[in-house]
């Protein structure tokens, strides 16, 4: 065997950091009936909300450069907490986050969202791609948007 055949065929490697924040939601879909979304939503459908401890981890790929490195990942946090943290932390998601508005506030509908908010800035930096984002709800319910 050559030294060369044990070369990995591609230096593509996955990076993720992990964020986390507190925020309340409610799980209420405004085109169904009160009974409907009880009936639908359970008790997440409370009418003041409830609070979750939510966990975020944003995945990028990417050739391992000259660097070492796929992005900093001291650069990825800051645009998490810009983008993301910033905006959701201690917040109602259902009222204070403008780009949230219209959402049911499921967990899956977090991570299509933050996956939409993100991609524009990591797509400002050559070499990487988004490539997934995973929204926690808590330590057993999470939802992954994976877009390559
Ligand atoms: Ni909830």
């Amino acid at each position: 065997m050559s030294s060369e055949s044990r070369e990995p065929k591609t230096r593509r490697v996955e990076i993720t950091r992990r964020e986390e924040f507190s925020a309340s939601h409610r799980l209420h879909d405004p085109s169904l009936s009160d009974e409907e979304n009880v009936a639908l939503y359970g008790p997440c459908n409370n009418f003041h909300g409830h609070g979750h401890n939510y966990a975020l981890e944003v995945c990028l790929i990417g050739e391992v450069p000259q660097s070492g490195m796929v992005m900093d990942l001291n650069v990825l946090q800051g645009i998490l907490c810009e983008e993301i943290i910033s905006k959701v932390d201690h917040k109602h998601l259902n009222h204070d986050v403008d780009f949230l508005q219209g959402l049911v506030t499921t967990a899956e509908n977090l991570a299509i969202a933050f996956f939409e908010r993100l991609e524009p800035r990591i797509n400002d930096h050559p070499g990487c791609e988004l490539s997934c984002v995973r929204v926690y709800e808590s330590a057993a319910n999470f939802a992954e948007y994976r877009k390559v």
